[in-house]
């Protein structure tokens, strides 16, 4: 089955995802009976391309690599992205636009023009699903796409396709995690005795920390999960200005140094659960004992514990993630909408090889 794929947004993960693209082209071929051909490309400021004939991905990450533009500087200006996702012949549409985490927008917006359009949808960008998730889900029912994320939460370590694919009929209680890898990195860094701006400064130099780290050190990134979360597991209608919030701003290197000893470590952690029906969600710095789980995750890894009915407590851990988990979350997505479309249309085996 031949998928045309159209990308708004294709930087570092973008281009990691077309990276693992390539490499897979075979087994996607052989195995799920898969030829992605790419269609459209979008960006801010390097350029626009989009081609009925498909796109040449080898030529457009050279061009990417060595810094040079997809298309005139004219071109792009002339060019609206909305109509871009509208007018394409994507079967799929990436969204993978950077994060606003304080509207989710334009991202939200690029969604909703391409399921209007009758597209299905993919995107690492947690934005839509911490705000707008229930809207976006029930339009893309409407309009009978799919819609997929799983890259928002922990990269390509399943934790939404965990729950619907291999947990049918189970409901998630409530959730507790360590999910902000500079955060941790920092906190892991200053129980070695390292000042909090030193131990920030070295995040930034190996490119775990943004430029501007704001939104990981006051826990924004983490609430907009702690959101995104509450809205899909249990299909709150939250935002992440809803979540409480604290930051780790204002720990001391000595104090946290020294906990090791007493038994007890500080993580950012997130919490989610349902009381009376009421979702709410929070981030906070806390006190754990070396014996919890969460505890014993250190550097950029990350950890999801999941209370249900029917399993008790499942833990996931993801180890170190780079880009390439990233860019594996779309990619697992791509092959579950493969999967789907293949199912509709009857043209999978019952029982296909995993
Ligand atoms: N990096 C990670 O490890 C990671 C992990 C999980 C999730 N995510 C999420 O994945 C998404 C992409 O991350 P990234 O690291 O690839 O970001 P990035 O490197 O900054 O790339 C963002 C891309 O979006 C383009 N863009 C920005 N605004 C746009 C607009 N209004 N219309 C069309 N294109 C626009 C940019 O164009 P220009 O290049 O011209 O600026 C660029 O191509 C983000 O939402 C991020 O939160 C990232």
């Amino acid at each position: 089955m031949r998928l045309s794929l159209g990308f708004v947004g294709f930087g570092n993960v973008g281009q990691e995802f077309g990276r693992l693209l390539l490499e897979k082209k075979e087994i996607l071929r052989d195995k799920y009976d898969l030829e992605a051909e790419i269609v459209l490309i979008c960006t801010k400021t390097r350029g626009v391309l989009a081609s009925d004939r498909g796109i040449d991905l080898d030529d457009v990450l050279a061009r990417l690599s060595r810094r040079a533009l997809l298309s005139t500087a004219d071109q792009t200006s002339r060019m609206d992205v909305f109509d871009l996702i509208r007018e394409s012949t994507a079967d799929i549409i990436f969204e993978l636009t950077p994060l606003d985490v304080f509207t989710g927008q334009p991202a939200t917006l690029h969604i909703e023009t391409a399921i209007r359009a009758g597209k299905h949808v993919i995107t690492a960008n947690k934005g839509p699903i911490a705000y707008h998730y229930r809207f976006l889900r029930d339009l893309a029912n409407t309009r009978r796409v799919c819609f997929r994320f799983e890259g928002t939460v922990m990269d390509g370590t399943p934790i939404f396709n965990l729950v619907s694919e291999c947990l049918p009929a189970s409901e998630v209680l409530s959730f507790r995690g360590v999910l902000n890898s500079t955060t941790n990195f920092i906190l892991t860094e200053m129980e070695k005795g390292v000042g909090f701006a030193a131990a920030l400064s070295k995040a930034q130099r190996l490119g775990i920390a943004e430029a501007d780290p704001s939104l990981d050190i006051d826990g924004w990134d983490s609430a907009a999960k702690v959101s995104a979360m509450l809205n899909v597991f249990m299909d709150a209608d939250m935002n992440p200005q809803q979540v409480e919030r604290t930051g780790i701003r204002g720990l001391t290197e000595s104090k946290i140094s020294q906990l090791p000893q007493m038994g007890r470590r500080v993580k950012l952690v997130c919490e989610g659960e349902r009381n009376m029906g009421h979702p709410s969600g929070r981030v906070l710095p806390l006190e754990l004992p070396l014996t919890d789980p969460l505890a014993n995750v250190p550097g950029t890894s990350s950890i999801l514990e999941i209370e249900t009915d029917t399993m008790g407590r499942l833990t996931i851990l993801e180890n170190e993630p780079r880009l390439r988990q990233t860019a594996y979350a779309l990619l697992s997505d791509l092959i579950s909408i493969r999967r789907h479309i293949g199912r509709e249309r009857g043209l999978d085996s019952m029982n296909p090889k995993i």
